[in-house]
């Protein structure tokens, strides 16, 4: 089977970290969390993932695998609760890279958008078969024509998953106060990491793959704060590693869970909700 090649020194190759730490989160600690797709999804891509193999057993990058699946297990569940009001929304990933985690909350009336640049959204159609209710849009979030697509009659909640790190504050703002605008009901949830978190997390992660056109990144501190942008948006956050679930699960060690509460309180590791009035 031919296989798709993933464009090094990108913003493209960051989807790579998250699908390899589902993957390896599957594997190691299958009772906290499985992934289906992502293995078989590896395999089919043309990327060396070598380096990263080499790796996979050190605790730093289990940790870093933790950190992949514990997000999409928080943002799951915030779907889920927003489904559960909101049976017939629109589910909308943003940046979805080569994730599924749309499909994966389907209840089968929701309707699942993904958003990606096109060279991802080219390789995503190549890989992962729409499903039905499903449709995928090739745009640069900050070009807000991907909007008009989104048929918000009966809600949309948005999620980002690592991708506002990739963003300037303003752009973030802006694409925010700009859904708040247009999606009245609506709900997005994305992570966010602190100034520090940031700097020691994010940075030796993309230094490794040498990735070199992300020159900026976005940061919160303080969520109630820093995200305090329009009173007609009604912001809420938990702790990514520990604030959905104690992550006390077979072969996760107390070293694991201590780092991980380090995470959430030390470098403000955080998952954001914003509620549109
Ligand atoms: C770290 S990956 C995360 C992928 C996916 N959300 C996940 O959890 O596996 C970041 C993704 O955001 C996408 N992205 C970053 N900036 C974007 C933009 N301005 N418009 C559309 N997609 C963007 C990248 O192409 C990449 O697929």
């Amino acid at each position: 089977m031919e296989k798709l090649k993933i464009e090094k020194n990108s913003v493209q190759e960051t989807l790579i970290i998250p699908l390899y730490g589902r993957k390896m989160c599957s594997e190691k600690f299958p009772e906290l969390y499985t992934d289906v797709f992502a293995e078989r999804l590896c395999e089919r891509l043309d990327y060396d993932f070598s380096e990263l193999e080499k790796k996979k057993d050190s605790f730093i990058y289990e940790f870093g695998a933790l950190e992949a699946a514990m997000r999409q297990l928080d943002i799951k569940w915030e779907i889920n609760n927003y489904l559960s009001q909101y049976p017939e929304a629109a589910v909308v990933n943003l940046g979805c890279g080569l994730d599924e985690t749309g499909k994966a909350c389907d209840n089968g009336l929701c309707k699942i958008i993904n958003v990606d640049f096109p060279d991802v959204i080219a390789i995503r159609e190549q890989l992962i078969p729409e499903s039905e209710r499903e449709f995928n849009i090739a745009c640069d979030l900050r070009d807000y024509s991907w909007m008009d697509k989104v048929d918000a009659s009966k809600g949309a909640i948005f999620f980002a998953a690592g991708v506002f790190h990739y963003f300037k504050t303003e752009e973030v703002k802006s694409l925010v106060l700009e859904l708040a605008q247009r999606f009245p009901k609506g709900c997005l949830v994305f992570d966010s990491v602190g100034k520090l978190g940031t700097r020691l997390m994010l940075k030796t992660a993309l230094k490794n793959m040498e990735i070199k056109d992300i020159d900026e990144f976005f940061y919160v501190n303080d969520p109630a704060k820093d995200l305090n942008w329009s009173d007609k948006i009604k912001v809420s956050f938990r702790g990514y590693m520990l604030g959905y679930y104690d992550m006390k699960s077979p072969g996760i060690r107390f070293l694991h869970r201590l780092l991980a509460r380090l995470g959430d309180s030390l470098t403000k590791m955080s998952i954001n909700k914003m509620i549109f009035e």
